[in-house]
């Protein structure tokens, strides 16, 4: 692959909430330090993200939201620009189903759901550990999302969340979906948040990748065009994305903290 520069993208969910843009500047400025010092995009996006995860103030991993039935069951995706793709749905006891998601990259399937996903990451070594978890709040950031490239022109594309608030246990969102939540050709990644079904109905990241790949839209273009074309009005929608050049972007209809930074 040609050389290209690195940068990194990321967003702390679509909707209001505490005030969470430096937590985001953190986990950006942590996957900007890796890829400076070599490392892939698969390996800053995943950090990043676990980063995410692991900040109570964001509706993933260890902030996932309570189901109605007050469980707490997380979703993650791991798209790269080589086609690799995993992602986990429901996952109980998982306070980084990110990292599970980025053992699924290499095998033959895809995808894993609730009981089979935690077993399966049993038998990878991954340690059952009790997420806590917070109430759910009218409106709150949802889905936290990473986007890298490194040096060789790679992207990998992170997201992870503990769905929606007031969505039953047994509920999908857009975030394990593939052209939803996420998508990573490889020339362009995209990723979503907000409320997982209309992104889910309007294929919104797959739509917004092609709408550059095929219309020649730049991404800010393509990213509004979504939002506003794809999503009906007062549903609560953000996107990030990055291209082979040039910086990440992030757009949202709603408050969202987003950052990039690129070398
Ligand atoms: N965007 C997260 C979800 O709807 O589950």
């Amino acid at each position: 692959m040609p050389e290209s520069i690195p940068a990194v993208v990321a967003h702390g969910g679509a909707g209001p909430g505490p005030d969470r843009q430096k937590n985001v500047e953190a986990a950006v400025k942590v996957a900007a330090d890796m890829l400076e010092s070599g490392a892939s995009a698969l390996e800053a996006a995943v950090e990043a993200c676990v980063i995410l995860e692991d900040d109570p103030v964001f509706n993933a991993g260890t902030g996932g939201v309570f189901r109605n039935d007050g469980s707490v069951l997380l979703d993650a995706s791991l798209h790269v620009s080589d086609g690799r793709m995993g992602f986990v749905i429901a996952m109980e006891d998982t306070p980084n189903p990110i990292r599970v998601a980025a053992d699924l990259l290499d095998e033959p399937i895809n995808g894993l759901t609730g009981v089979g996903a935690r077993d399966w990451a049993d038998s990878r070594g991954h340690k059952r550990d009790r997420v806590e978890g917070r109430p759910p709040a009218e409106g709150i950031g949802d889905t936290v999302g990473v986007i890298a490239r490194d040096s060789t022109g790679a992207m990998a594309c992170a997201t992870s969340t503990g769905g929606c608030s007031y969505r039953p246990p047994g509920r999908v969102g857009d975030v394990p979906l593939p052209g939803c939540g996420f998508w990573a050709s490889g020339d362009l990644s995209v990723a979503a948040t907000g409320e997982g079904e209309a992104i889910t109905t309007a294929l919104l990241s797959y739509k917004v990748s092609e709408r550059v790949l095929q219309n020649g839209d730049t991404l800010s273009e393509a990213m509004s065009w979504g939002i506003s074309e794809l999503i009906e009005e007062g549903v609560s929608v953000g996107l990030i994305s990055l291209g082979r050049d040039g910086p990440g972007e992030g757009l949202s209809n709603t408050d969202m903290p987003w950052a990039e930074w690129h070398g």
